[in-house]
């Protein structure tokens, strides 16, 4: 499967010196294991939170298992540090392409590279936009529209005796990320349903739980009376959650507080009774990407979108799930 071991070899190492890419998997750097070793490149979004942290070592434990050799870069959640990568791919003359892309817009002229060298791409867990759906093979992840809607459809539940206006204040993620804009729009389209539901404020907190922290201490600051919380994903949501007890204030009580992701420590605060619901966002992504990619490289037919399985957890299914959950 390797094209020209040699020039990979080189290729491989200089680039690999300039972006900081660095190799896993049971071949090493160079795809050394034979002819038939699939490489691929693996630009990730970087180690913002529990579910990344997660997701890399699903990708990377599939990559060995499947004896494909990854090159693994991480872009601390930068576009530009995603696109030298794949460029850095590119040169290398990778099999083949997986990443997640930080923002969902400004790929298409990095991927026609890519497309033009004829190495195919497979994004995994985010989203682009662009028109031409050519430039990659098939997009494997979550529906996070449809987690948005789960998130509203909670709240619309646990308040449907309410008479007053509840007060929502919101934790997005990272600007301009498919899971932000999605959960953002899947939310507020079940919520806008009933006009007692307001949105009294709405900002980033970068998917961090620093972040999250600082942007809830804001909020509690100018924002009176808060109901509820909707954090994006669950780290923001425990950074919010030392800001709210800072306050003096009882999360999962005085202020409700829903989360997205379901990893370990936010399945804890919420079996602690510190948020009330969590929508899961699978990130154990990595077998199934490892497969699409085998497929791929096959001229096997794979669908243009893989949609991963996912669930919800309220406080007592959080506790009968945290001795067996794996991430
Ligand atoms: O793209 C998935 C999101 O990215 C997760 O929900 C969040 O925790 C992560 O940073």
């Amino acid at each position: 499967m390797m094209k020209r071991i040699t020039a990979l070899v080189i290729a491989g190492l200089t680039a690999a010196a300039l972006t900081g890419c660095g190799s896993s998997g049971s071949e090493g750097g160079g795809g050394g294991g034979g002819d038939d070793a699939i490489v691929m490149g693996f630009s990730q979004v970087g180690a913002e939170s529990g579910w990344r942290t997660a997701n890399t070592k699903s990708v990377q434990s599939a990559a060995e298992k499947s004896k494909i050799t990854l090159r693994f870069s991480d872009a601390q959640q930068k576009q530009e540090n995603q696109i030298k990568a794949i460029r850095s791919f590119v040169q290398q003359k990778v099999d083949i392409i997986a990443f997640s892309p930080v923002v969902e817009s400004g790929w298409d002229t990095v991927l026609k590279e890519a497309q033009n060298a004829k190495i195919p791409v497979i994004l995994t867990d985010r989203a682009v936009d662009s028109k031409d759906t050519t430039l990659y093979k098939t997009f494997l992840g979550s529906d996070f529209v449809e987690e948005g809607k789960k998130a509203g459809q909670w709240l619309v539940e646990e308040y449907k005796d309410a008479k007053d206006t509840v007060n929502i204040v919101e934790l997005q993620g990272t600007t301009g990320s498919a899971p932000a804009n999605d959960r953002k729009a899947g939310f507020a389209e079940v919520i806008g349903a009933d006009p007692k539901f307001k949105i009294v404020a709405s900002q980033t907190g970068d998917f961090t739980r620093a972040k999250g922290k600082e942007v809830m201490e804001a909020f509690l600051k100018s924002t009176p009376d808060i109901d509820v919380l909707y954090a994006h994903n669950d780290d923001m949501g425990l950074g919010a959650i030392e800001a709210i007890e800072g306050a003096g204030k009882v999360p999962g009580k005085d202020i409700k507080i829903i989360t997205v992701d379901a990893v370990k420590d936010g399945m804890q605060a919420l079996a602690d009774g510190k948020i009330n619901f969590i929508v899961e966002c699978s990130p154990l992504l990595g077998p199934q990407l490892m497969d699409l990619a085998q497929k791929v490289l096959k001229g096997e037919n794979i669908p243009a979108r893989v949609v991963t399985e996912e669930t919800t957890f309220d406080q007592e299914q959080a506790k009968a799930a945290l001795p067996t959950r794996e991430y």
